[in-house]
């Protein structure tokens, strides 16, 4: 259907205008917008290299390429997985269905982390739920100083992890581990050692995922689901982070929509810390929550 209309529209100015009537009757949220990125990957240029050339007509690949991107967009998969990649804290990073995609939040997340990290001598950081590398990646660049382990029970995730800590310049600095949380850190010596465990879980309640837009039924199922209540991840990084935290190292850790007082209450019950801040998203939302060892 959709490539019938498509082949259909001679220019690359109808093309554009159709693929967004058609995204648009399927759900998505910026349409047009999202034609024309499309069209700009068909045709390998930037979306203003597409403005360039609306009256042009496309060369056969390159409308084939772009009915089968306005196809899967049209399906309401993720724009980044059709792309494969996603901009993080102002780097690419690769992203397919092996990892979740980065949002916007967690940056702010990286850059509490980041911050933390700078003023320390050699600092040496976890990073649990690792998904795409990007939390990693970020505080190993930004406190160039510092050492990164970067833990996820998925093993697709750590391949692309991997993928990205090398193509932007951060191997050297990060090892990655596969395992159960904080479970791979066992045995290493890093007991009381770590300056920062910074954590993105999984926080979305079991039953809220199905609910949830079509786009992020694309995301692998255990970046998501947080088990009954959302918090089973979050519970354990508060109960077993202490251990592995030095005298007034940072458990920073981002959570669900409705989750903070939950957290809080966890914090406050675990001796071995103490409730430092949280702070909002762009949308007001408390989404991240800092606790020190004492
Ligand atoms: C919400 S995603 C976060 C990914 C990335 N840190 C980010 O912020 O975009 C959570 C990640 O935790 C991983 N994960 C889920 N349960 C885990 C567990 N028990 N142990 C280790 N990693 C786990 C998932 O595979 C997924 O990559």
């Amino acid at each position: 259907m959709v490539e019938k209309r498509l082949s259909d529209c001679a220019e690359i100015a109808s093309l554009v205008a159709l693929a967004g009537d058609i995204l648009s009757l399927s759900g998505v949220e910026n349409p047009q917008i999202e034609a024309e990125v499309l069209m700009a990957e068909a045709l390998g240029t930037s979306r203003s290299g597409v403005f360039i050339r609306l009256r042009e007509e496309p060369a056969q690949a390159a409308r084939g390429r772009f009915i089968s991107l306005v196809e899967r967009r049209s399906a309401r998969e993720p724009v980044q997985y059709i792309l494969g990649r996603q901009d993080f804290s102002g780097r690419i990073f690769t992203v397919n269905p092996a990892v979740l995609i980065p949002r916007p939040e967690t940056e702010i997340l990286a850059r509490e982390g980041a911050d933390f990290l700078k003023g320390l001598n050699s600092p040496l950081a976890a990073d649990i739920g690792t998904g795409s590398g990007c939390i990693a990646v970020t505080l190993a660049l930004e406190a160039p100083e510092s050492f990164i382990y970067a833990v996820d029970s998925s093993r697709g995730a750590l391949q692309t992890a991997t993928a990205n800590a090398e193509q932007n310049g951060a191997i050297e600095s990060v090892e990655f581990l596969e395992g159960d949380l904080l479970q791979p850190l066992s045995g290493r010596g890093l007991q009381g050692r770590l300056d920062l465990i910074i954590s993105n879980p999984p926080y979305i309640p079991t039953d809220d995922i199905q609910g949830l837009q079509p786009e992020v039924l694309y995301e692998p199922k255990a970046a998501l689901d947080g088990g009954p209540d959302g918090l089973d991840a979050l519970r354990r990084l508060v109960h077993e982070g202490p251990a592995y935290l030095r005298p007034g190292g940072r458990l920073t850790l981002e959570m669900g929509y409705g989750q903070a007082g939950a957290v809080r209450d966890m914090i406050d019950a675990e001796p071995g810390l103490h409730f430092e801040k949280i702070i909002l998203d762009f949308a007001g939302v408390e989404r991240i929550i800092s606790a020190l060892k004492r």
